[in-house]
C-alpha cells in the first residue's frame, strides 16, 4: 500500500486556469498538477479567436460590461462582470511578461510604430479581442507550460486522471464539508494514487463531449463538475450549453472550429442557395450573439432539410485571409477546401459550458479547501450565454484571485489521515462494449433531446433514459477495476443528468436555453440560477 503524496496545492488540469494558478501558487508552496493526457491537451490549446479585454482608447470597461450583460440575457451577476472586465488588463500584462506574443499591427501614419491588433467577434460592440493570429490558445498554452517547466516548485503528473475528491464527511469528520485531496488514476501503471493537499483546485475545463457533435477535444468530459457534485458541492446553470454556430462540416474533420473572428472580419452566413439569412434574425446579422446565430442556423437547416449552411469570406482578398487565419486556411485546405475561393460548410456544435461548480469571484466553492476556476466554474460572469472570448479572460482573473484567497485564508489543519483508495473485489472488465455503447447512446440522446431547441417532453425522455444508463454504469463501476474510459463514461452520464435537471428547473426560454413549451423569458426567473445538489 503506497502512502499519500502530500503537496500544498493540488491542481487538477493543465489548461490556462490550472497553469496560471499553479505558477502563482508555486511562490507559496509545492504544487502538484495532475492532468489526464499530455500536458498541452486542453480546450485552451484549441482556442482560436482570442481574449476579450479593454486595451484600446476607443473602448471602455462600461462597453465591455454592457456587451457581456446583453449576451448573458439578464442572468449575469453585474459585480462579477465588472470585476473581471476591470482586472483583465493587469492579468494580460502578466501573460505578456511570461512571454505571450499577441499579434500586432503597424499603426497607420506612424512611421512603423506598432500596437496590438484587435479582432472582433459576435456580440462585441468594439474591436477588443487580443489574439495570436487564429492560434491564440496554442500560444498561451505553450507560454504557460514553458513558464511552469522553469518553476522548481511545480511537479507535473501527465496521464493522471482524477477519479474523485476526498472529503472530510466521507472520513467521518463532522463540521463543514472540507476537501483533503483526490484519488488519481495513473494511466501507465493502473495504480490509484492518493494525493493529499489542503488546497485542491478543479481546473478541469468543460463538457463538450457530453454531446455527439462538439468543437471540444476528447478531454472535455465534465470530470470536475461530476466530481464536485459527488462531493456535495452546488452546481448551477448547466442548461446553458453554448453551441458554437460554425463548426466545419466534413466527414473527416473531427471537431474543427471555424472561429467567430472569421465573421468578425466580414464573412457572412448563407444558405446552400447562396442567400444571406441572418438579417431576418438580428440587426447585427452574422455578428449577433452566439445563441441567436446558432438557433438561426438550426432553423434554416430544419426549414430547408439541408445538412449545413455556408460561411463565406470569399469577398475578402485571399492574401488577407491567409495571413489572418493561417491555421483555419491550412486545415480547410487539407480537406480539399480553399476558403479564399469557396464558402465553408458549417454546422453548430456544443462548445462551452456556461454553468458549472458554484464559486465566488475567488474560485471558492461551497466546500472548504476546494476551488474551481476556468470553464468548470460558474461565477456569474456568463449568465445565460457567454460573450465570445470572455472565458480565457475569466480563467486568468479568477486563477489570480483564487491564489490570493487560498494563501490568505487557510483553514486549520484537520490532522486526519487520508486513506488509500479501496478497490474492493473489483476485477478486470468483462465486456468493454458496455462502455462504448453507453458512451455513444448518451452523446446521441443529448444531441437529439437536449440540444439547441428543447421541449419538456424530450427533456423528460432524456431524464428517464439517463437514469437507466446511470444504474448500469454504477453497477459496472463498482464491479470492475477503474479505467480512464469508464471514469469518463461515468462523468458524462452525471453531467448529462445535471444538464437535464437544470433545464427542467427553468420554465422559460433565456439565452442558450430555448424550450418550445415556454418560448419567452419570464421576468420572475431573470436573476434566478438553476441549482442542483446531490441528495445527502
Ligand atoms: P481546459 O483548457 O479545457 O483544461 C482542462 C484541463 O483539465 C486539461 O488539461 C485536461 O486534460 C484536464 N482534465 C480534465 N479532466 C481531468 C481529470 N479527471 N483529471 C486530470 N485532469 C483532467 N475561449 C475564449 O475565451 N476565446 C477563444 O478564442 C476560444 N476559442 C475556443 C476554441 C475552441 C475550439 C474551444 C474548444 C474552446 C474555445 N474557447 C475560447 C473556450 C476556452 O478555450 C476554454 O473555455 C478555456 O480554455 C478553458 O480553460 P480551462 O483551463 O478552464 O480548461
Ligand atoms: C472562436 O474563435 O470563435 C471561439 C471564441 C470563443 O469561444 O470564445
Amino acid at each position: 500500500m503506497t502512502s499519500a503524496r502530500e503537496f500544498d496545492f493540488l491542481v487538477l488540469g493543465s489548461g490556462i486556469a490550472g497553469l496560471f494558478f499553479a505558477l502563482k501558487a508555486a511562490t507559496h508552496g509545492r504544487v502538484a498538477i495532475a492532468t489526464k493526457k499530455h500536458r498541452a491537451e486542453s480546450n485552451t490549446n484549441y482556442a482560436q479567436g482570442g481574449i476579450a479585454s479593454v486595451t484600446s482608447k476607443e473602448d471602455s470597461f462600461e462597453m465591455h460590461l454592457r456587451d457581456t450583460l446583453e449576451a448573458g440575457a439578464g442572468l449575469c451577476r453585474e459585480h462579477v462582470v465588472r470585476t473581471i472586465v476591470q482586472e483583465g488588463p493587469a492579468r494580460i500584462e502578466e501573460l505578456i511578461r511570461h512571454g505571450m506574443r499577441f499579434t500586432e499591427r503597424v499603426i497607420p501614419d506612424s512611421n512603423g510604430a506598432r500596437e496590438l491588433d484587435l479582432g472582433r467577434e459576435g456580440g462585441h460592440s468594439k474591436r477588443r479581442i487580443l489574439h495570436a493570429k487564429d492560434m491564440t490558445g496554442r500560444e498561451i498554452e505553450q507560454t504557460l507550460l514553458a513558464a511552469a517547466a522553469r518553476e522548481p516548485n511545480i511537479s507535473m503528473f501527465e496521464n493522471h486522471v482524477a477519479i474523485d475528491l476526498i472529503v472530510a464527511s466521507k472520513l467521518g469528520v463532522a463540521g463543514p464539508q472540507r476537501c483533503l485531496g483526490a484519488y488519481v488514476l495513473s494511466k501507465q501503471s493502473g495504480e490509484v494514487i492518493t494525493f493529499a493537499a489542503p488546497i485542491v483546485v478543479l481546473a478541469t475545463g468543460g463538457c463538450g463531449k457530453v454531446y455527439l457533435y462538439t468543437t471540444n477535444p476528447d478531454i472535455a468530459t465534465g470530470d470536475g463538475v461530476a466530481m464536485a457534485y459527488r462531493a456535495g458541492a452546488g452546481i448551477a446553470n448547466m442548461e446553458f450549453i453554448q453551441f458554437h454556430p460554425t463548426c466545419f462540416y466534413h466527414p473527416k474533420a473531427k471537431s474543427f472550429l471555424i472561429s467567430e473572428a472569421v465573421r468578425g472580419e466580414g464573412a457572412v452566413l448563407r444558405t446552400l442557395r447562396g442567400v444571406e439569412f441572418m438579417d431576418h434574425y438580428h440587426p447585427r446579422k452574422s455578428l449577433a450573439p452566439r445563441d441567436i446565430v446558432a438557433r438561426a442556423i438550426d432553423n434554416e437547416m430544419k426549414r430547408s432539410g439541408d445538412d449545413y449552411v455556408l460561411l463565406d469570406i470569399t469577398s475578402k482578398p485571399a492574401r488577407f485571409v491567409m495571413d489572418r487565419f493561417p491555421y483555419i486556411y491550412q486545415t480547410c485546405l487539407q480537406y480539399g477546401l480553399d476558403m479564399t475561393k469557396d464558402p465553408i460548410p458549417v454546422v453548430p456544435a456544443a462548445h462551452y459550458q456556461c454553468g458549472g461548480v458554484i464559486t465566488d469571484l475567488n474560485g471558492q466553492t461551497e466546500i472548504q479547501g476546494l476551488y474551481a476556476i476556468g470553464e468548470v466554474a460558474c461565477t456569474g460572469l456568463h449568465g445565460a450565454n457567454r460573450l465570445a472570448s470572455n472565458s480565457l479572460l475569466e480563467a486568468l482573473v479568477c486563477a489570480h484571485r483564487a491564489v490570493l484567497r487560498a494563501t490568505t485564508q487557510s483553514s486549520p489543519s484537520l490532522n486526519v489521515p487520508v486513506p488509500p483508495w479501496q478497490s474492493g473485489h473489483a476485477t478486470d472488465p468483462d465486456e468493454l462494449v458496455v462502455v462504448s455503447h453507453n458512451w455513444d447512446e448518451i452523446r446521441r440522446l443529448m444531441w437529439d433531446y437536449v440540444g439547441i431547441v428543447r421541449t419538456t417532453k424530450r427533456l423528460e425522455r432524456a431524464r428517464a433514459r439517463i437514469a437507466f444508463l446511470q444504474q448500469e454504469i454504477q453497477e459496472y463501476y463498482w464491479d470492475f477495476t477503474v479505467s480512464a474510459d469508464l471514469l469518463e463514461l461515468r462523468n458524462i452520464a452525471t453531467v448529462a443528468e445535471l444538464i437535464v435537471a437544470c433545464a427542467l428547473q427553468r420554465p422559460e426560454s433565456r439565452g442558450l436555453h430555448y424550450i418550445l413549451d415556454f418560448p419567452k423569458p419570464d421576468p420572475a426567473w431573470a436573476q434566478r440560477d438553476s441549482v442542483v445538489r446531490k441528495p445527502s
